[in-house]
């Protein structure tokens, strides 16, 4: 199929059907850097908030740069893949220290891989470059009809992704990446595809097979191994026992409630690092991280003095990644 083909009718779709999304006005490379961290494993919906937020309080690099890492952490509470937090501000620094302008080699920045790199070169200046997010996975595995299961056809896909944004036929760099997200995301859904509406219906394989429900096919999932442990509830006048979780590891540097490690068995009796249970609640809530499930039951528990890295805090105030919201939700 010619690249020309798919380019010209999905781009005059894009010119009447894009979404308007906060990162598409006043584009700059530090806005579309910015959401594009954000957008990943990560819905439009959810990101809005977070992007104007991020965009009002630190309006450059150099803003984002200047901030303390527990203010950009704290920001971030709630969005998820907390290691994209780190790295954000990682970069910022890297990118002030050097002019705060954004460097061609941007895979040598902290958190910027072929994804971000391609997205930013092609939105924000406007260079061909091929971008390629799960969208784009779907909507090429269906015009082309590819039958290999995700992940394998992965370099199929990018081979025929690469050869259509590299191609003369991409008049618009910038706009042709998302149009490809917009049309992946609101006509060539994952379920239910609105081909009726899609301007790529005349020339997609999977269509003309009436394979359209059936692609992209994948490799059938691994059942996410489960964990168990305690979170630990510490009331004193009013306020809570905050941990301040170290950088490396999951949720590294936010702050949150208290937990024993997390198993495969349950541990009992719940107590570590000088907590003294003292009720468990039988409440517990659960969190699906990328590889495994984990399940905390809610102990109320005392402490004698907090050790290092504990303090006393408010729990609403306190930035908390969702787990531990759910904590204070539940107990309160
Ligand atoms: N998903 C990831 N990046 C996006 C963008 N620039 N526009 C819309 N959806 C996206």
């Amino acid at each position: 199929m010619e690249a020309k083909s798919i380019i010209a009718p999905l781009l005059r779709w894009y010119a009447r059907h894009k979404r308007d999304l906060p990162w598409r006005h006043g584009v700059s490379p530090y806005r579309v850097w910015l959401s594009e961290i954000m957008l990943q494993q990560t819905t439009v919906q959810a990101v809005i908030p977070y992007f104007l937020k991020f965009t009002e309080k630190y309006p450059d690099v150099r803003a984002l740069a200047a901030a303390p890492l527990e203010d950009v952490m704290r920001d971030w509470a709630g969005l998820g893949y907390y290691s994209r937090a780190r790295n954000l501000h990682a970069c910022a620094k890297a990118v002030a220290a050097s002019g705060s302008v954004f460097p061609d080699d941007l895979k040598s920045l902290p958190g910027i891989g072929d994804y971000t790199a391609g997205a930013i070169r092609a939105i924000a200046y406007g260079q061909k470059a091929s971008v390629v997010d799960g969208n784009v996975d779907r909507v090429i595995s269906r015009l082309f009809a590819i039958e290999t299961p995700l992940p394998a056809s992965k370099p199929e896909i990018r081979a025929i992704a690469e050869r259509i944004y590299l191609s003369d036929a991409n008049t618009d760099p910038s706009g042709l990446p998302q149009a490809f997200m917009d049309l992946g995301a609101t006509i060539c859904t994952p379920q239910n595809p609105k081909c009726v509406s899609c301007p790529l219906t005349g020339v997609c394989m999977a269509k003309a097979q009436n394979l359209h429900n059936e692609l992209p096919r994948r490799a059938s999932k691994k059942a996410r191994p489960k964990r168990v442990g305690w979170v630990y509830w510490v009331e004193n006048r009013g306020q809570v026992l905050i941990h301040r979780r170290p950088a490396s590891g999951l949720l590294g540097g936010m702050a949150g409630l208290p937990t024993s490690d997390w198993n495969l068995e349950p541990e009992y009796p719940p107590h570590a690092a000088g907590f003294t249970a003292v009720a468990d609640t039988g409440a517990s809530v659960r969190h699906v991280f990328t590889h495994f499930e984990l399940t905390l039951r809610i102990v109320r528990a005392r402490v004698k003095i907090p050790a290092e890295g504990y303090y006393w805090g408010d729990p609403n105030e306190a930035g908390m990644p969702s787990l531990f919201k759910k904590v204070a939700k539940t107990i309160t």
